[in-house]
């Protein structure tokens, strides 16, 4: 039968959080309104624990108290809501319940109000929870009810309010910058809106506010910075989702220093003030070309070791053919030790082989040392040389195992990069309590696309050329280094930016290199060439991933954690059904036809 409860608050005031209340007030009358946790009745007594952000307090209906609230009582069920008026008493000590903040005392009650009466929750709310997450995410509003939500949200919000207190200090300065706009080009598709004023053209949702914050420098705001919420429809993936909240930041008359001087005290205010950890300072930093080289990626989680180490020159002209065909072939073979990893089985080299075939590795060799003697697929083809250069290079002993991946660059590098992520996790060798931040410096400035036959911007094409390879732009541009830096945490790129082009004929240039002529330019951001023409000065800044940082910061499994209403993993809002269809007026006024099929 439909429960309707019809009690209102009245003159009622709250007298405090559920959570709060302890033993120094007992005797004290108070008001208090919740959500049912549960309901437990014993021995002609109903307990309730309510439960509201700060924590749950025992709520205890006794008939010889009130014998009108106990009878209303009976109907009580798990996420109702009341209010309650009681005197705060002592829990008899075999009672006290440890657990909770208010296990001293509990609520006796003399007057209840049923305020709302709810629907059987689709799952309990609770911390540890094993409901499906897209029914979480239907049903947002029940699973921001578990305290380890309501968690995430306010470490999420310290971590804001700390970070605009922090560059408050410094002379910063917060603007807005437009959400309806024009197409910015950070490398994803944009999402657009369309106009009804002007059928057949759309503003663009920002990919990030790029420009704008550039545009700002030149009106002279010297320190600008934003939290701002940016769109990218992108193919999502666990850390990504197609909305989702930059910090922003630039500053005037800046060289890479300045930004990463200034974001190196920030980190440290935050962690301090989230985690209580000091951090190191300066952070380490490792050139682009080192961090591929050592790590196989641009964003190495620096808590563990497990380095590459790269075998190509022992391995030039063996007679191992998939080494020697690859380095023939202009590839590399590279390779990871674990120390104490001879006892894998074959199941779990299989997996492993099974593993890095995902990121194209053709196979995964190995080299088992034990006691003596050398176990491998490829034991047979070493030669004498080729075996001590393998122990000159690993030091390899007894109880090691050698993982070799033969392929072009890019292949090894994905491969290793994973293979060390995953050997680290597998083998225990990442502490959950460390953090490690990174700078990566010295990226190239271009990269050749092969699908669309024409450079294009490792960052964007706004980043400036270190100066010493400038004269290298016109010649061999994909060997001009930029003024780029990332900052990685735990292996995520949770930041990237750079000093900025602020003269127009290099920006020109620039452009021209990337293939975008004289008159696309005009077309796209002839707005953005045009201010930088009337005295832009020197400039450069970053941008943070917001919700990655949340994330890492509060320990949660993925960015929807960290989000009031994320989207699912297959980016949709789950809660409100977007998207969806819209009236056939809306688009009759918008002069837009649906041609799916077509
Ligand atoms: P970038 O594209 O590197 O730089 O973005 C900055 C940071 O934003 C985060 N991020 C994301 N987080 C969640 N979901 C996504 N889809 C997503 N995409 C990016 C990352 C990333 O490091 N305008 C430049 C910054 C600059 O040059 O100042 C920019 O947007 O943590
Ligand atoms: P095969 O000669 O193909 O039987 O391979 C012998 C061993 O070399 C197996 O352990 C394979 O997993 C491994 N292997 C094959 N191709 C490669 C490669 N490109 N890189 C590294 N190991 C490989």
């Amino acid at each position: 039968m439909e429960r309707v409860f019809t009690d209102h608050l009245g003159d009622w005031k709250r007298s405090c959080y559920c959570g709060e209340p302890r033993v120094d007030g007992v005797g004290r009358e108070l008001i208090l309104g919740g959500w049912v946790q549960r309901r437990r009745d014993h021995g002609g007594l109903i307990f309730v624990d309510l439960r509201d952000r700060s924590g749950v307090i025992q709520v205890v209906f006794n008939p010889e108290i009130d014998p009108a609230s106990h009878e209303k009582a009976k109907q009580i069920r798990s996420e109702d809501v009341l209010a309650v008026r009681g005197s705060l008493t002592k829990r008899p000590p075999e009672t006290v319940n440890r657990e909770l903040s208010t296990g001293e005392v509990e609520l006796s009650v003399r007057e209840l109000r049923l305020l709302n009466a709810s629907q059987v929750p689709p799952f309990l709310i609770e911390d540890e929870t094993d409901a499906n997450e897209n029914t979480r995410l239907k049903y947002r509003y029940l699973d921001l009810r578990r305290p380890q939500s309501l968690g995430h949200l306010l470490l999420r919000y310290r971590m804001t309010k700390k970070i605009r207190d922090y560059l408050d200090s410094k002379g910063f300065i917060e603007v807005e910058t437009p959400v309806l706009t024009k197409s910015t080009p950070e490398g994803a598709r944009d999402y657009l809106v369309p106009s009804r004023i002007y059928p057949g053209k759309f503003y663009a949702l920002p990919q990030s506010p790029q420009l704008f914050k550039q545009i700002l420098m030149v009106g002279g705001l010297d320190r600008y910075f934003q939290i701002v919420r940016c769109f990218r429809d992108e193919d999502l993936r666990a850390d990504r989702q197609p909305e989702f909240t930059q910090l922003d930041m630039e500053m005037s008359f800046v060289q890479p220093e300045d930004v990463i001087d200034m974001v190196e005290g920030m980190m440290t205010a935050l962690f301090k003030e989230l985690k209580g950890i000091e951090l190191k300072r300066p952070f380490p930093r490792l050139s682009w070309e080192e961090a591929m080289s050592r790590y196989g990626t641009d964003k190495p989680d620096l808590r563990f070791s497990l380095e590459l180490i790269d075998f190509s020159s022992a391995f030039k002209g063996s007679q191992v053919k998939v080494f020697s065909g690859a380095i023939e072939k202009g590839g590399l073979v590279k390779g990871v030790k674990v120390a104490g990893g001879a006892n894998l089985s074959r199941k779990e080299l299989d997996d492993l082989t099974a593993f890095v075939s995902q990121y194209g590795a053709k196979g995964l060799a190995w080299i088992k040392f034990t006691e003596g003697d050398w176990q491998s697929p490829i034991a047979k083809f070493l030669s004498e040389k080729e075996r001590g250069e393998i122990l000159g290079l690993t030091g390899a002993k007894s109880g090691d195992i050698l993982f070799f991946v033969a392929d072009e660059p890019k292949v090894v590098y994905e491969a290793l990069a994973n293979l060390r992520l995953h050997l680290g996790e597998k083998l225990g060798l990442i502490s959950e309590k460390d953090y490690s931040l990174l700078w990566v410096v010295d990226f190239p400035l271009l990269e050749y696309d092969p699908e669309e036959k024409r450079h294009v911007s490792v960052h964007h094409p706004f980043t400036a050329p270190l100066e010493e390879d400038l004269p290298l732009l016109e010649k061999e541009p994909l060997k001009v280094r930029s003024k780029a830096y990332d900052l990685v945490l735990n292996g995520v790129e949770i930041g990237g930016g750079s000093v900025r082009i602020h003269q127009v004929e290099l920006q020109k240039q620039l452009l021209g290199l990337l293939g975008i002529g004289a008159e696309e330019a005009k077309e796209k951001f002839g707005f953005f060439l045009e201010a930088l023409g009337f005295g832009a000065p020197p400039h450069g800044g970053i941008a943070f991933g917001i919700d990655r940082m949340a994330m890492i910061l509060s320990g949660a499994r993925s960015l929807r954690d960290v989000i009031a209403f994320p989207k699912s993993q297959r980016a949709v809002c789950l809660l409100t059904d977007a998207p969806s269809s819209v009236d056939a007026r809306q688009l009759k006024e918008l002069g837009i036809k649906i041609a799916l099929g077509d």
